[in-house]
């Protein structure tokens, strides 16, 4: 299966938009509002174009990820440049191919390239682990309530890169969605309805 991972375009936003919807919906939550927070990073200063990637297998986009930028305030109040990774969607269809790693491969490779010293995610640690992503609390990185937990992840992107990297993880606004502003944006999408399901107790 030959899979290319490209840099997505402008043409592709509104289709990655509607396969992250596809693939969170139900998931975490009865609905989603993980294609909101996509389009809402793509407006944002954290937006990173280089990061914003798409899987694709005969012309037609089958996953896509995003890596956007983030902080740590350290103690001294210093502010961190860093990556928060997501999110991260594969096609249903498609999915335990390999496509996911192959996504964030590449995501890792690009942002070494920028010089980006770390990444964060929230995720699975028994997916997330074979990338080399650690408990962040193992960098003395925190939420920014000053939380840790297995599913808050880091990843060294240079050698030793987060030693000197310490303190609380703010990711961009882009991140917490509004319910109004989700209602009016759910309105260019198919209805899906949204349901509790087994999946969602397990989180
Ligand atoms: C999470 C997600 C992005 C993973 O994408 P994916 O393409 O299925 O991921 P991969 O194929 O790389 O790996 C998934 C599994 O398939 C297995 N796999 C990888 N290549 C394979 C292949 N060629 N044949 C069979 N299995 C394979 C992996 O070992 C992995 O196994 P696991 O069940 O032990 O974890 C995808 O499931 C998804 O979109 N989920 C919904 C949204 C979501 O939860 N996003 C992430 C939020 S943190």
């Amino acid at each position: 299966m030959k899979i290319l991972i490209e840099r997505t375009t402008e043409n592709d936003f509104s289709q990655t938009e509607n396969l992250t919807r596809e693939s969170f919906w139900n998931l975490y939550k009865p609905g989603c509002d993980e294609h909101l927070v996509l389009h809402n990073i793509r407006n944002s200063k954290s937006y990173i174009s280089e990061l914003d990637l798409v899987a694709v297998f005969e012309n037609e986009i089958i996953g896509h990820i995003i890596s956007t930028k983030a902080i740590i305030i350290d103690l001294q109040n210093n502010k961190h440049e860093i990556l928060c990774v997501g999110p991260l969607s594969v096609s249903a269809d498609f999915q335990k191919k390999g496509i996911g790693s192959e996504l964030l491969n590449e995501s890792i490779k690009v942002a070494k390239e920028l010089d980006y010293k770390g990444m964060i995610l929230f995720g699975n640690p028994d997916y997330y682990h074979r990338f080399g992503f650690r408990n962040a609390q193992e960098y003395s990185i925190t939420t920014k309530d000053g939380l840790n937990f297995e599913p808050f992840m880091a990843l060294e992107l240079q050698t030793n890169g987060l030693e000197d990297i310490k303190g609380k993880f703010f990711e961009d606004n882009a991140f917490i969605t509004q319910p109004n502003e989700l209602i009016e944006f759910e309105k260019q999408f198919p209805y899906k309805e949204k349901l509790v399901t087994d999946t969602q107790l397990k989180h």
